[in-house]
């Protein structure tokens, strides 16, 4: 079809339509990720409509999606000047420093009660201004030095969340302002950022350190289609020059912000006097690990802007807001030392003994490197200076390397040949990232299953520690599981630390124990893999541990969440003559699993242990219809393709998963191959 058949009004027409339809898979694609057609098809959708907008360019509009993507990279960013100057925020440190704040305010300006603030979470982003001219976005810039920014325009424009035009429906339905600069802060979401680094290792490209990183990072792109390609969010906060309207209040200015169509934060709130702001400090830092992105603190405002104006600024912050910072969850220490670990399984762990810091508020001086292949792509050293932080607010991890403070006197990490608790070797077994120690009486596991064993999710022995079961193997008192019980009271109160009533308690501890639940009984043994819900499982499966000890692999995946590795390591488990020795040393030790009787609805369906990820539409079912049509019959169904996926069914136009599913090696179903396995 050529273009000069139709009438002017079809091509708008048709224009419109391809703005429409391109909009539509823009959500999907970047905000839902559940694209509907393929990439091939978006990029013919586009195509057209820049063939169309190029054929007639009095019909081109900068809100036009055609503007999201496809512009050509530039040679280099130009400087691009703020119509007002972006400031920045003086910081509070600790509740008393937020008081200070508002008593320093009472005292340049006279208020009676309490002062109104707005309190906002301080976003850890990157700083944009958008200018937007006549409703429409015009140009973005980065912060820059406050005045003079690098203009990212394009790069923005990707942006799903940045309104390319405002939207200006609000209540008073006024049109949009000539001119208004809007600020904000454009994030990654800790999912998209896990994502994108989890892509990027695959690709063998270097991951981003925290999602500011990747955020700036990806805004700093000079061709565009990379930064449409990463998944940004913008939260707006602030605007800066403004005609003709103006404004009362920030917590108006906010309304306006998401009458336009912008994203303000929704924890943003209106709070009377400083308690409160103190009060919201503490609680949007206990919600912190909740939510979707990282911040790092709050910011408190002044509501009223004539308030505002009377404060003023003093060097580049205004008197009339403070960030009020979260203890950092990120710092910098050098490691001293790597130290190995033995597990009761064996393995080694190779652990970093770094100088002490505070992290989140809490001291850390030792971080799990996992194991060797993790300390050769991060490139850790002994002696290196590194960035920590507390993942999920718990566990400390060494980030990355500061490289930039190398001095050349670190030195390389290697896994030992030699078990360092035993002397006996060290083997890695193909396919597996850990090294292990092969001597199952290494001392170092023999005490680390002991301790296992005795756990309160196992036989839950109270009172057997950790410094006790040092010494218990160090002086060859126990060398295996069931040496415990054939412990003597002149043998307990002989150790150090222990005294008569001590070595009392701990035989009654052990006596109690001899008779546990059958799903204790399979935790404590310490299986790998194995852990508190496997076992429950398991116990739920098998009517004896002999069944359980007999049990084929095939027995075990049919089996709902266990997969091919766990079945593998308890047929392994079994089929070890020192863990048979265990097992019947125990039992002659009188200790025995407490079998309750298996419930009657423990079948498992035909389904049980399967996991389906669904894509695109199925013709003869809803996507919920066919995700019950697997949990009823014991399956289970997630979002996201994984590599325990065990299939991928694809419908009429499917998305991202399908590739994902190839990328993996996944097996992939048609509706009608999934109709027969559920038939
Ligand atoms: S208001 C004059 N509000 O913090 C006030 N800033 O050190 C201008 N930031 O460059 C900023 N969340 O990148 C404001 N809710 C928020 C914020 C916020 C994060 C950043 C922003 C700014 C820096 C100030």
């Amino acid at each position: 079809m050529t273009t000069d058949d139709r009438t002017p009004a079809e091509i708008a027409g048709r224009i419109a339509e391809l703005r429409e339809a391109i909009a539509y898979h823009n959500r999907r694609y970047y905000q839902l990720d559940d694209p509907e057609i393929s990439d091939a098809e978006y990029d013919r959708l586009l195509a057209e409509l820049i063939r169309l907008e190029e054929a007639y360019p009095h019909l081109k509009t900068p809100d036009s999606p055609s503007q999201r993507v496809g512009a050509a990279p530039l040679e280099k960013f130009s400087p691009f000047t703020h119509l007002t100057p972006m400031l920045s925020l003086a910081n509070a440190f600790s509740e008393e420093e937020i008081r200070e704040f508002d008593d320093r305010l009472r005292r340049l300006v006279a208020v009676e009660g309490p002062i109104t603030y707005v309190a906002e979470p301080k976003l850890d982003g990157l700083a944009v201004n958008l200018l937007y001219e006549g409703g429409v976005l015009t140009a973005a810039a980065t912060r820059g030095d406050g005045t003079v920014g690098e203009e990212i325009t394009q790069n923005v424009r990707t942006v799903p969340s940045v309104p390319l035009r405002l939207k200006d429906a609000d209540a008073a339905s006024r049109k949009p302002p000539d001119r208004v600069e809007v600020r904000g802060e454009i994030i990654m979401e800790l999912a998209a950022f896990k994502g994108l680094n989890q892509r990027r290792l695959r690709d063998g490209e270097p991951p981003f350190a925290n999602p500011r990183n990747a955020a700036a990072g990806s805004l700093r792109q000079l061709d565009p289609r990379i930064t449409a390609r990463r998944p940004l969010t913008f939260f707006a906060y602030a605007v800066g020059f403004c005609a003709p309207d103006t404004f009362a209040t920030h917590w108006e200015v906010l309304s306006r912000l998401s009458a336009w169509g912008f994203s303000v934060h929704p924890l943003a709130e209106r709070v009377e006097g400083i308690e409160g702001c103190v009060a919201y400090y503490r609680r949007v830092m206990e919600r912190r690990a909740e939510l979707e992105h990282e911040i790092d603190g709050v910011v408190l405002k002044v509501d009223r802007l004539d308030l505002q104006e009377a404060l003023g600024a003093v060097s580049r912050s205004p008197r009339w807001a403070v960030a009020c910072k979260f203890p950092a969850s990120q710092e910098t220490t050098v490691i001293e030392d790597i130290r190995i670990q033995v597990g009761r399984t064996g393995t080694l762990t190779p652990v970093a003994v770094m100088r002490p810091v505070r992290v989140g508020g809490v001291t850390v001086s030792r971080a799990s490197l996992h194991n060797q292949d993790e300390i050769d792509r991060k490139d850790i050293r002994i002696g290196d200076t590194v960035i920590v932080q507390r993942a999920g607010d718990v566990i400390p991890e060494v980030v990355k390397v500061v490289t930039a403070r190398r001095t050349g006197a670190e030195r390389p990490f290697r896994m030992p040949d030699h078990c360092p608790e035993c002397g006996s070797t060290v083997v890695r077994l193909p396919g597996e990232a850990a090294h292990r120690c092969i001597n199952l009486t290494c001392p170092a596991q023999v005490k680390e299953r002991i301790l296992h064993f005795a756990s309160r999710g196992g036989m839950d022995i109270e009172g057997l520690g950790d410094k006790l079961v040092s010494q218990l193997v160090d002086k060859g008192l126990v060398k295996d599981l069931a040496d415990l019980y054939r412990l003597t009271h002149p043998q307990l109160a002989s150790l150090e630390r222990m005294a008569d009533k001590s070595a009392a308690n701990l035989l009654a501890a052990l006596e109690a124990s001899r008779r546990r639940p059958f799903e204790k009984f399979i935790y404590a043994l310490g299986i790998r893999h194995v852990g508190e819900t496997t076992a429950r499982a398991l116990a739920a499966a098998f009517p004896s541990l002999e069944a359980l000890a007999a049990a084929k692999e095939e027995e075990l995946t049919a089996l709902r969440d266990i997969g091919p590795e766990v079945a593998g390591s308890i047929v392994g488990f079994f089929s070890e003559p020192a863990n048979l020795r265990t097992l019947a040393a125990l039992k002659d030790a009188g200790v025995e699993p407490l079998y309750t009787a298996p419930s009657p609805d423990r079948g498992a369906g035909s389904l049980a242990g399967r996991s389906f990820v669904f894509t695109g539409t199925l013709a003869s079912m809803t996507r919920s219809e066919a995700r019950r049509a697997v949990t009823e019959r014991g399956g289970t169904w997630s979002e996201t393709v994984t590599k325990n996926t065990d299939y991928v069914v694809a419908g009429e136009a499917p998305g991202s998963k399908l590739k994902k599913a190839k990328d993996l090696g996944i097996p992939v179903l048609t509706e009608e191959d999934f109709l027969a396995l559920v038939k």
